[in-house]
């Protein structure tokens, strides 16, 4: 595994909270999330298949991530990917398990979705932009 894509996963993972910014039209939209799975070299995250975003998704894989933490921040964009193996849904949820009171992995509504043509760039006041692409 790159020692790159896991410290965007460690990092998303400390900050707790990121937001998660999509494209409907020419109109950005923006959320706050927390779910973040690694898995065979894949970043995940988890939503919803009836949300907005997830229909936004559908409909323009492009995404962007920001979150920060103790000074320093990262952006993430890439396109997000669905995924709808069973093992990594049961997976998030072994992860994350508050989600188990929302999301069944045969609901058919629980969604995972992967990073592809990723671009990861860690920032701070202090020290020079480190880039990661997976
Ligand atoms: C701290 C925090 C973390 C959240 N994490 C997630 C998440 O990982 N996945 C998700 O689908 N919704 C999460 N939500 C809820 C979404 O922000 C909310 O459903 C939002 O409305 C989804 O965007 P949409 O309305 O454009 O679909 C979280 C909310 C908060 C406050």
């Amino acid at each position: 595994m790159s020692e790159g894509l896991n410290k965007v996963y460690e990092f998303l993972l400390a900050a707790g909270t990121y937001y998660l910014a999509t494209v409907e039209g020419d109109q950005p939209r923006v959320r706050p999330f927390g779910t973040v799975l690694l898995r065979d070299g894949k970043l995940y995250i988890q939503t919803g298949k009836v949300k907005p975003v997830s229909h936004q998704l559908a409909a323009n894989p492009k995404a962007e991530i920001c979150a920060f933490k103790d000074g320093a921040w990262l952006r993430l964009a890439g396109e997000l990917v669905n995924d709808d193996d069973r093992d990594v849904k049961v997976a998030m949820l072994e992860k994350m398990p508050v989600l188990k009171g929302m999301y069944d992995p045969d609901d058919g509504n629980m969604q995972m979705l992967y990073f592809k043509n990723a671009e990861a760039v860690f920032s701070s006041f202090t020290a020079a932009p480190e880039t990661v692409c997976f």
